[in-house]
């Protein structure tokens, strides 16, 4: 008797664990919106996830959020997990725009509407949605900075590039050009590390292609560390008549602080103006440390606000709201974007803590 009333509470625990998992875990159950971001190895997507749990906290909509980490394989394969999963929805931000196609195009056939974030997907159709922020005003906004603060005339320019894979990167360095280009004709700035650069300086507008080969010249393929060899190997190879006060386009602040450390080491230059963007919080505190000179901040609550937003009007079969279109080389891709703020050592404060992007002792120094 006492054995069988063993057994049975046994029996009973069990059960009632495997009832308790099957509830919190998502694992098993079904997902009606997907979520797939680069990598966990860059701060700007590590913000992203955040940002997506604080949206998604208390709604009824189940989602899961997958990283690829940097690998177009392990993307596909985290598309095809949320495929078997039932999502009705994916928000993907591609690792290689190009590469991206053929992982959408599997989702597209199983009627899942797909919005490309952040990054697009190119030259494939499966795409129905775009949100991203104006990357041509990120480069230009850069540039400017760098312009506003130039010395004098024949200031030594060092360009630094994304990754080619990625179609911001062409839409940031586009950006850039177009402010920086009237600036090498007048002789404000001279080029210092690129010779198909110095070989197009006279063109305002550049074609896919061209951009293409300074990118390939100068990309840092969002890697702190390959930006940083370029930057010393640019620098050993500059003369006296290229350093001095120098201006630096760094595409994005993982980038750009192991530039400015770079740079910062060098005693021939006696001052750098050097650019970034995401307002990640390293580069906050070297701003206000004053060892980068400014960053693109880019507010992702919005980007998430914007995507789930999308994906909630999908699942209750309403039209998304767009405000344009962006055509990724076979279609013209309807989207939603969202504008960008220039910060510096004067208004952190105002964007980034009075704004609740961030605490203010997340920093030492904060005026
Ligand atoms: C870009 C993104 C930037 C930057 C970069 C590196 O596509 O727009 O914010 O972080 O990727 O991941």
């Amino acid at each position: 008797m006492r054995k069988m009333w063993k057994a049975l509470s046994l029996l009973l625990v069990v059960a009632l664990a495997a009832v308790v998992f099957a509830g919190c875990n998502n694992s098993g159950g079904k997902v009606s919106v997907g979520i797939v971001l680069p990598t966990k190895d860059e701060p700007r997507w590590v913000q992203d996830e955040k940002r997506f749990k604080d949206a998604l906290k208390g709604t009824k909509y189940s989602t899961e959020i997958l990283f690829s980490q940097g690998s177009s394989a392990k993307e596909k394969e985290n598309v095809q997990t949320l495929i078997n999963k039932g999502i009705k929805v994916l928000i993907i931000c591609p690792q290689d725009g190009a590469a991206a196609a053929s992982a959408v195009e599997a989702a597209k056939k199983e009627g899942i509407t797909v919005i490309s974030y952040d990054r697009l997907i190119t030259n494939t159709d499966a795409v129905d949605y775009y949100v991203t922020f104006d990357s041509v005003a990120v480069g230009a906004a850069q540039a400017q900075y760098l312009v506003d603060h130039a010395k004098g005339s024949g200031e030594p320019l060092y360009l630094y590039a994304g990754a080619a894979s990625d179609n911001n990167a062409f839409l940031f360095f586009q950006g850039a050009w177009k402010v920086l280009q009237p600036k090498i004709a007048d002789g404000t700035f001279k080029i210092a590390n690129s010779s198909e650069a110095v070989a197009l300086q006279d063109k305002a507008d550049l074609s896919r292609d061209e951009l293409s080969k300074i990118i390939g010249q100068v990309t840092t393929n969002w890697d702190p560390n390959e930006a940083k060899n370029k930057a010393q190997t640019h620098l050993t190879a500059a003369g006296a008549d290229m350093k001095g006060d120098v201006a630096i386009l760094a595409p994005n602040d993982g980038t750009a602080r192991s530039i400015a450390d770079v740079f910062g080491s060098d005693s021939a230059v006696t001052s750098f103006v050097v650019t970034g963007q995401d307002a990640e919080k390293a580069s906050i505190q070297y701003i206000i440390d004053g060892k980068q000179s400014m960053t693109v901040f880019k507010d992702v609550r919005t980007l998430v606000k914007d995507a789930m937003g999308m994906a909630i009007n999908i699942l209750d079969d309403k039209k998304p709201e767009t405000t344009g279109s962006y055509n990724n080389g076979k279609v013209d891709v309807k989207a939603k974007q969202t504008d960008v703020i220039v910060v510096d050592k004067d208004n952190v404060k105002k964007e980034l803590i009075d704004s609740g992007y961030y605490k203010a002792d997340d920093f030492t120094g904060i005026q």
